[in-house]
């Protein structure tokens, strides 16, 4: 296990778990902290062993946000910044090659909720709380949050939890789609390790393409976003992958991937 000054990290075969573990401030993202994850994410961009990931907190929060004292401090050239960087590592998160599943396992407010958006898939424990608070400290999202959640839950849905600054349970985070299943706290990090076990018996090929181009198809039209699948449909069926993955389903046989 690799620890960083704010993180754990370890690799679980395939897996790459990432804790935030700023236990004292609930894990809230530091310029540290941020600088740190924006590290591993980089790290190991082009690491083939490692097929998924999942990033949780360490304690009672997710992350509890941005770093609220750092952010007392900050002008506009500063807050600028801030959300600059931020917002890269976001963007980093969302187009890291491989699936990111957010474990959330506790509050997830501000930049913490903003941060399993950018994830691929959020589960969450029962005991999640879930919110942009942004408002009740005179500040808006600046992670993101303004423009993600809107896309996941709605215009409405995303009017009402950013203005009112009101945080939710879990079961309502599940119901109105910010999170896409809840389990009791004790079985969270099983289930997200055993989601990630399935996708990683999947073809790695297929798993990538299929992200980029759900994510890359989102900021299109419909009709735009159709030619990206057309064309990325066509390439993948000049990988190695398809060639197994058809084989072994007509020969009735499990299929071995090479992940090429
Ligand atoms: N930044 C810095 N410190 C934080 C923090 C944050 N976002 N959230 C919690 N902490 C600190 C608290 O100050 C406290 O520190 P001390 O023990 O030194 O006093 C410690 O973590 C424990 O917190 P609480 O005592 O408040 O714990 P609680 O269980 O009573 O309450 C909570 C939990 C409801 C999450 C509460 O801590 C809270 O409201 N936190 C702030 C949430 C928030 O507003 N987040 C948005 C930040 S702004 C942002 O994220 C902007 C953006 O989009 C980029």
């Amino acid at each position: 296990m690799t620890e960083l000054k704010n993180l754990l990290v370890e690799k679980r075969d395939d897996i790459l778990m990432i804790t935030v573990n700023r236990e004292k401030a609930l894990n809230a993202l530091n310029d540290e902290t941020i600088t740190e994850l924006q590290q591993v994410f980089n790290n190991h961009k082009d690491d083939k062993s490692i097929r998924c990931v999942i990033l949780t907190g360490a304690g009672k929060a997710f992350v509890a946000g941005a770093d609220i004292g750092e952010l007392a401090a900050a002008d506009v050239t500063k807050g600028k910044a801030v959300s600059e960087k931020g917002l890269k590592l976001m963007d980093t998160i969302q187009n890291y090659p491989r699936p990111v599943i957010a474990a959330v396992n506790g509050f997830a407010l501000g930049g913490g909720c903003e941060m399993a958006m950018a994830c691929d898939i959020r589960l969450a424990s029962e005991k999640a709380r879930l919110g942009q608070p942004e408002v009740n400290l005179g500040l808006i999202p600046g992670y993101g949050g303004t423009q993600r959640l809107s896309r996941l839950v709605g215009r409405g849905k995303a009017m009402q939890l950013i203005l009112s600054g009101e945080m939710i349970t879990a079961a309502e985070a599940h119901r109105i789609g910010l999170v896409d299943e809840i389990y009791p706290p004790e079985q969270l990090m099983e289930k997200a390790l055993e989601l990630a076990k399935l996708i990683n018996s999947k073809s790695p090929v297929a798993v990538k393409m299929a992200k980029e181009c759900i994510n890359r198809g989102l900021d299109m039209t419909l009709e735009n976003g159709c030619k990206l699948e057309m064309n990325k449909f066509g390439d993948i069926c000049g990988t190695e992958d398809k060639k197994e993955g058809t084989a072994a389903f007509l020969e009735k046989r499990k299929a071995n991937f090479p992940g090429k």
